[in-house]
């Protein structure tokens, strides 16, 4: 049975030396930017993912997925961190370890104050096709062109995410899975848990020990494996959570 408890959840984190944070698109729903998920507003119930995030949907028409990534960075330029990536930018200095892992390319958690572990990469980063090992982190400082061409080898230059069908970057998640596996509790908000590997830490995490706590407005994949389901908003119920004792 689902235990669903706002104190409960609270007296986990009260209690912990280590807290590790798993977040996915949910924690930015209400700075504006959409879900992946959401049957109505979400990205893939407007747009193809296999057209617009793959890289053979790239090599089929390079400047419609570029102009949709240099969108979706106007939407997430335009908006701010709301009071859930802000609670806990000011919960890292409460605890012995406060490590946060996102799924997230929206940049938001950054611009809250914390440093995340960003599993899926970052909208503002532009790298070569090839690989050749051109990085660009500010977008105005890119070639001109849609795509612009990489001014290291002459290839396309494209969004720096991961993309369906590729491998996330091995030291990247190494870095999660070890944050996962030492921690007291593990706070999971916002994800669906659909999207592997990261919806694999939550049980990671539990197998070795520690409390998980979910926060969803909704039921998730990752439900039934919670030691404790905070059922509400990230900008509402996140603040609370992590509130200092009075
Ligand atoms: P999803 O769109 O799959 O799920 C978003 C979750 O956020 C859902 O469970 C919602 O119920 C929840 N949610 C909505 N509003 C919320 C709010 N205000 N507060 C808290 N939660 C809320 O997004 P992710 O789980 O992040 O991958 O998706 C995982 C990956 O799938 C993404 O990183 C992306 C996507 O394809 C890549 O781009 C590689």
């Amino acid at each position: 049975m689902i235990s669903l408890s706002l104190h409960t959840a609270r007296d986990h984190i009260a209690q912990a030396r280590r807290v590790a944070v798993l977040t996915g698109a949910g924690i930015s729903a209400e700075s504006g930017i959409p879900t992946f998920r959401d049957t109505s507003s979400g990205l893939w119930a407007k747009f193809d993912p296999v057209k617009l995030a793959s890289e053979d949907g790239f090599r089929a028409d390079p400047p419609l997925v570029w102009r949709w990534y240099a969108w979706r960075r106007g939407l997430v330029g335009a908006a701010q961190p709301n009071a859930g990536h802000l609670a806990l930018a000011a919960a890292q200095a409460r605890f012995d370890a406060f490590e946060l892992i996102t799924q997230n390319v929206d940049g938001l958690h950054a611009r809250a104050g914390s440093a995340p572990i960003e599993l899926h990469g970052n909208l503002m980063r532009t790298v070569c096709l090839a690989r050749c090992g051109f990085m660009e982190d500010d977008p105005l400082l890119l070639p001109v062109g849609e795509p612009p061409r990489c001014p290291a080898c002459g290839d396309w230059l494209r969004p720096g995410v991961v993309w369906f069908g590729e491998m996330l970057d091995v030291a990247t998640l190494q870095q999660a899975q070890a944050v996962a596996a030492r921690c007291d509790v593990l706070l999971v908000i916002g994800t669906s848990g659909l999207v592997y590997p990261a919806a694999g830490l939550p049980a990671e995490a539990l197998r070795r020990g520690a409390k998980v706590i979910v926060v969803n407005p909704q039921a998730s994949e990752l439900d039934e494996l919670a030691t404790v389901v905070v059922r509400g908003t990230a900008a509402v119920e996140v603040p609370k959570l992590l509130a200092a004792e009075e």
